[in-house]
Formats: C-alpha cells, structure tokens, sequence
C-alpha cells in the first residue's frame, strides 16, 4: 500500500486564554496526591512486581482472572505520575516507575492483544520524556508496529483481542501508538492502515445520537459488518459508559495525531452524548440502557472521560465549548475526589478511586477500585495542574 500521507506534529492543546481552574483545584490535588501516594506505596510493598486490576471488598485481587492482559502499564503510569507529583518520595517513585516499566518491556511485541497503548504511552512515553533516551521511543515504535501488525486488510480495522471477526471501542484508546510509530518513522502505510481501522470504527461503531456500541462483528471473508454487540455493557445496542469515554478521549487523540477533522468531529459527538448522560450526577453508571442500574456508578468511565473531555477542550477551537468540556471535566474529578468516591490514605481500602467496575457480566471487579479508574483519575488531575503551571 503506498499512500501520500502527512501527519502533524501533533496538535497542541490551547484552552481559552482567560480559562482558570477554579479556587477548590488546589485542595483537591493536595487531598488526592497525599491519598495515591498511600495506596501505590502500601501496593509496591505488599506485593512488589505484580500488576492487579480491581480490588474485592477494597483488597486488590493478585493474579486474579484478568479476561485479557491489558493493564501492566496503569501501575507504572501511576509511579511515573508520582515520581513528580508526589509530597514526598519521588526519588524512590522515580525509581520504581523505571522498574515497572522495565518488566513490561517485553510486551511490546505482544501481537495478542489490541491495547499495548494502555501498556506503553503511561509508562515508556513517560520514560521517553523524562530521559531523552532513544531506546525508550523505539520500545514505543516497536509497540506501534505491532498494534498496526494486527491490520486486516479485509474490513480495514485492527481486531480486538477476542476474535477477528470483532473489534473494540477500546481500540481507539490504543491505535495512536500506530500513529506515533508512523510520525517517528516517516512510514505513511503504517498512518494509512491506522487511519483505516479509526474511519471503519468511527462508520460502524458510532451512532447518529453520538453513543458508542462497545463491539462490532464483521464478515471475515468479505469484510461486510454485520452488527453491533458488547462484552462489558448491558445490551447489545446498550451504551456503555466506559467504551463511550474511550471514544470521544480515542478519537480526540487521533485528531491531535492527524489534523483530521473527521476525527474531531465523531470526538465533539461522542463526548455532547457523554455529558448530555452526565449532568446531574456527572458519574454515569456502567451503561445508560440498564433499567434502575444495581450499581448507580462506574467511576472508572468517569474518570476517563473527564481526561478525554480535558483533552478535547485543548482541541475544540470554539471557547464556549471548551470551556463546556473543560468545566465537565473538571467538576467530574472533583466529585471523583469527594469522600463518597476518594479513598482516605489511612483507611484499609487499597485502591484510590471506589465505585469502579471491570467487567460486570463476569462479576470481576465489580464496584471496586479499578486500576485505570486510578491511573486516568490521577493523569487527567495532573494534566489539568499542569495547565495552571504552564498555560498549556
Ligand atoms: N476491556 C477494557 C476495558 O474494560 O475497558
């Protein structure tokens, strides 16, 4: 495939200028750091080298079933977080955030699964950042190629790690690795083939009312998409919280990696349907489609989006919906930070954010803490600091 694609440096993210955090930011962040230095240091030391998903009864679970292996980068994505923003030892968090992203190195070439992003731009991004090193971005670039390897050229997507007939939602969160790896290559088939799978799952995954079906099922020898489905939500043309936080933070991404406006387009009518869902108690529950939901919140998708909707307010151009998205966002994580959700450091509850939940069908981690409700949580309330630091 020859293509002639050029990508962007990727876009910077510009809030409008007189757009302030407001007053009550400060103590959130104070309260949230003292609580995720408390729990990710008692994790490390209580079971150093491992990598839980969700807690039981506030326990994080080790080497519990995990469904897939998706979620080795969160932990050091957290060191690496803390290793700046901690009130106190971030030597030793710098220390362990290397450490961590050291035993994962050998899942960059993990053909397996379709979410080696989640692994590697919260860990070796960082790393990369931090030190400069060129070995650190080629982990990154070898990462990208084979998120791209899993390309099938019947369809035009990147398939979950489920079947071949299936792709994810999640998908997006993970496919501009693809992208990153073209733009520090030059390789425009590896662009092509990552702009293909966004344009298939953007045409059969998105909805017109701008909801997100969490799984779509193809034809594997013509390709023809057949229907939409889900793992994780609760009906089949359901709307599952998280996926639909994956979509509009995904396809946010992709814009900032391509410039192209298709992608922030189905970003704006992805998150408009999130928070159109989340006025009131700004936490959705695991899907909108279950009657009189069991659990009432799935924090995690919270979380995540209110880092999507942050990004996307750097991205959107027009300043009255930046700051809609950006006020989302930011109200989102100071509920997350209240005492209903935010753990206390000295409590015996082991994860940081409660009220998550991984995988309701098979009753994994369902609401409990989940590790990337912590991870995004603690990533969007740090990019939202350095925006009051640098402007940007
Ligand atoms: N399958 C990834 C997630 O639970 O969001």
């Amino acid at each position: 495939m020859s293509s002639p694609l050029v990508l962007p440096t990727v876009l910077p993210l510009v809030l409008p200028n007189d757009y302030r955090l407001p007053e009550s930011f400060d103590s959130v962040a104070t309260r949230v750091w003292a609580t995720a230095t408390a729990k990710v240091n008692k994790l490390i030391s209580q079971h150093p080298d491992h990598f839980p998903l969700y807690t039981e009864g506030g326990r994080w679970v080790i080497d519990g079933e995990a469904w897939t292996n998706w979620c080795e980068g969160f932990l050091g994505g957290e060191l690496w977080l803390l290793s700046r923003r901690a009130p106190a030892g971030r030597d030793s968090f710098h220390t362990a955030a290397e450490h961590y992203s050291e035993l994962i190195e050998h899942r960059k070439t993990d053909d397996t699964v379709h979410d080696l992003g989640f692994l590697f731009w919260s860990t070796y991004r960082r790393w990369f950042e931090a030190s400069g090193d060129p070995a650190k971005r080629d982990v990154l670039i070898e990462a990208g190629r084979t998120t791209a390897s899993r390309h099938r050229t019947v369809g035009g997507y990147m398939p979950s790690f489920r079947q071949p007939d299936s792709l994810f939602i999640d998908i997006m969160m993970n496919i501009h690795m693809a992208l990153y790896a073209a733009q520090q290559t030059g390789d425009t088939d590896l662009a092509a083939v990552a702009i293909e799978h966004c344009l298939t799952t953007r045409r059969y995954l998105i909805r017109g009312d701008g909801s997100a079906s969490h799984e779509g099922m193809f034809d594997l020898e013509t390709g023809a998409f057949l229907r939409q489905t889900t793992q994780q939500g609760f009906s089949d043309d359901g709307s599952w919280a998280r996926g639909q936080a994956w979509a509009l933070y995904g396809f946010g991404t992709v814009y900032r990696f391509t410039g192209d406006r298709r992608f922030l387009a189905t970003a704006i009518a992805t998150a408009d349907f999130y928070i159109d869902n989340t006025r009131g108690e700004l936490i959705p529950p695991n899907d909108w489609e279950e009657p009189s939901p069991v659990h009432s919140y799935e924090s995690s998708a919270a979380a995540a989006a209110a880092g999507g909707l942050w990004q996307l307010a750097g991205l959107v151009g027009d300043p009255l919906r930046a700051r809609v998205y950006a006020d989302h966002a930011v109200r989102t994580v100071e509920r997350l930070a209240s005492p209903h959700f935010l753990a206390r450091p000295e409590e015996d509850w082991e994860g940081i954010v409660k009220h998550g939940t991984y995988h309701e069908g098979k009753g994994l981690g369902v609401d409990e803490s989940v590790m990337w409700g912590d991870y995004w949580f603690l990533d969007t309330i740090d990019q939202m600091q350095q925006f009051q630091e640098t402007g940007s």
